[in-house]
């Protein structure tokens, strides 16, 4: 619900995701997590291997640094239980519950439903990061996005104000839903991102030549390189709009009385966006069925930041709150691993698919599990 609650805490995640997830300090944790990531690709050489846990660690490590200024072990029970927790309530909550467009509907025995509520028992992992940081928290300290948030709090109790938005109840959930929407949402895109690369060589082909005049192989890639190298961007933004991991967003509600061509809606109507007729709309898109990073170039070679039909992220008030910080990141790690992989089929397995989609997910368009052959550059 948009209430009072909710905006404060969203602008208290939003402040938070600028002064750790913006510029230097973004770099520095991507700068930080690639030598671990790669000791645990260079493990898989020869082998056919499935990315996605290899992505999940680099953003699991760099979100979890950011949040709780530590970096966990990924074998760890504790972490695999949190990814877990994360993973279903991704997979369940999805497009929403029945009681979000009609709201009797509350009352109806719903299977989902219990499993969202077994599933929120197991937030072990996230109630002892917080425990450890309210122990040791000094007044002021600003080491990473939780004890930001305690100062805040620190600062309600003490001016008496906003307290009961405050509460640690609400501290926690706001950090495991920026963990959620952040870590799954990125590795969905990601892994979408190398199974086109490894489906289209010529594209990737093209993606590293770009990237070797460009940046080199001498030094990692750092943010400002974007702009530089347009057919890169124009790629992930074709990921973004080919993939459309959100094909109809999470439902929200009208604010007032509107019309939309000629249909009445009146206040408090359940919306739900449809993004996926946008991105693959054949009036906005030259070739839309088929993955084209054309579509975001323009004429001059510019990227085409903002075309009309393309909102990945959503839109408005409710819109996602990690949009800059997940383009950067995604650049970040999208170029690194092309700059110093390429990505083949598995030896007897060169007619498979990699771009099949797991059918009655409600939670977005997603991959069936795959594997490929991730070979080191000479
Ligand atoms: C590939 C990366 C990402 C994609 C495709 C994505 C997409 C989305 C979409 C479609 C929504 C729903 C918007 C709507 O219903 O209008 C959303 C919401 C949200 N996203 Fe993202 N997101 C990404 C990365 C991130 C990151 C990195 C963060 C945080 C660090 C984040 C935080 C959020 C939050 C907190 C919301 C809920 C906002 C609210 O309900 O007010 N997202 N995201």
């Amino acid at each position: 619900m948009y209430d009072e609650t909710l905006k404060l805490l969203r602008k208290l995640a939003h402040s938070a995701l600028r002064h750790f997830a913006t510029g230097e300090a973004l770099q520095k944790l991507f700068s930080t997590t690639v030598p671990k990531l790669e000791v645990e690709v260079a493990k898989t050489a020869g082998k056919p291997v499935d990315p996605k846990d290899l992505i999940s660690l680099l953003l699991y490590n760099t979100f979890s640094e950011m949040c709780f200024g530590k970096r966990f072990d990924m074998h760890d029970p504790k972490v695999l239980q949190s990814m877990k927790l994360i993973d279903e309530l991704g997979q369940n909550i999805g497009l929403g519950l029945p009681e979000d467009v009609f709201s009797i509907l509350r009352y109806v025995p719903y299977k989902k439903r219990d499993i969202i509520r077994e599933t929120i028992k197991n937030k072990e992992f996230f109630m002892e990061q917080i425990g450890d940081h309210k122990d040791t928290h000094i007044q002021g300290e600003m080491t990473d996005i939780f004890h930001m948030f305690l100062n805040a709090q620190e600062k309600a109790m003490a001016e008496d104000n906003n307290m009961e938005k405050l509460s640690d109840e609400h501290l926690l959930w706001t950090i495991i839903d920026m963990f959620g929407a952040s870590i799954q949402t990125s590795t969905e895109t990601i892994y979408w991102a190398l199974a086109l690369m490894t489906e289209h060589p010529e594209i990737a082909d093209r993606v590293r030549k770009e990237i070797d005049d460009v940046i080199g192989r001498d030094r990692i890639p750092v943010i400002e390189d974007r702009r530089s190298v347009p057919y890169a961007e124009a790629t992930l933004y074709e990921v973004l709009r080919y993939a459309s991991i959100a094909p109809v967003l999470l439902p929200h509600a009208t604010t007032c009385d509107t019309t939309l061509r000629g249909h009445v809606i009146p206040k408090g109507t359940t919306v739900i966006m449809n993004v996926y007729s946008m991105h693959f709309d054949p009036r906005e898109w030259k070739d839309p069925e088929n993955f084209c990073p054309e579509h975001f170039l323009a004429e001059n070679g510019t990227v085409r930041d903002h075309p009309p039909s393309f909102l990945p992220f959503g839109a408005g008030r409710r819109g996602c709150l990690g949009e800059a910080v997940g383009k950067a990141i995604l650049f970040l790690i999208f170029t690194w691993f092309m700059q110093n992989y390429t990505f083949s089929k598995v030896p007897g397995k060169e007619s498979e698919s990699l771009t099949n989609m797991i059918t009655k997910v409600n939670a977005g368009r997603l991959l069936v599990p795959y594997e490929i052959m991730i070979n080191k550059r000479e």
